[in-house]
């Protein structure tokens, strides 16, 4: 199949929404007296498997940047379409004066093995501390090294995740998302 030749031609400075839709996550963080906080980030993706390591990419101008470089924990925790709205709510307001947890009704419930709290409405969670950062241009990079990864039964099985239950959210741009069409393809190479 053919796309035809007439070419859109992205700004540089928007040409990371090409690589977009991205499956976006919810950061849970806190800060050194205590503060809880959730970041809503489409900038995620797995670096190593030994040692398990995790790379989100955050601007130094949110809140969760501070609260991150405090006290060197975070986790990743995956949400789904049943929480879009949610979603993106953390993703539009800062924590420097709102209490997200709250305002959004997410519940934070204990981790294994780090302070920040996991978000209870999410399918998955990574439990990381920080193993290094980097700045990249108006970005850092926080590298966690994962302490602890667990899902919710229902939803992911040796197998993966199971996408009739556990609807992913892709971030495409602006206020708008996709999910995945829950279709497995296998081609014969
Ligand atoms: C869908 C979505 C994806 C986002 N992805 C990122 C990201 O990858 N990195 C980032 O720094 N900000 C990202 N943001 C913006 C932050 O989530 C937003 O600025 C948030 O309000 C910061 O909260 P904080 O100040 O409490 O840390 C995203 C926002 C949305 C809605």
């Amino acid at each position: 199949m053919s796309f035809g030749k007439e070419v859109f031609n992205v700004g540089v400075s928007s040409a990371y929404r090409l690589l977009h839709p991205m499956h976006t996550v919810l950061v849970s963080c806190v800060g050194k007296s205590g503060k809880l906080n959730i970041i809503t980030l489409a900038w995620a993706m797995p670096t190593s498997i030994n040692p398990p390591l995790v790379a989100i990419s955050i601007a130094p101008r949110r809140h969760s940047h501070t609260l991150i470089e405090e006290t060197r924990e975070f986790v990743v925790n995956i949400p789904t379409m049943n929480i879009l709205k949610e979603t993106l709510f953390c993703g539009r307001v800062s924590g420097k004066g709102h209490d997200k947890f709250k305002e959004a009704g997410l519940t934070p419930l204990p981790a294994r093995k780090v302070k920040p709290p996991i978000i209870g409405e999410c399918v998955a969670h990574l439990e990381c501390k920080l193993h290094s950062q980097f700045t990249t241009g108006d970005h850092t990079i926080f590298i966690g090294e994962i302490l602890e990864a667990y899902a919710n039964k229902n939803c992911f099985t040796e197998a993966g995740y199971n996408l009739e239950k556990a609807k992913m959210v892709f971030h495409l741009g602006g206020n708008e998302f996709a999910t995945l069409q829950p279709r497995i393809f296998t081609p014969q190479i």
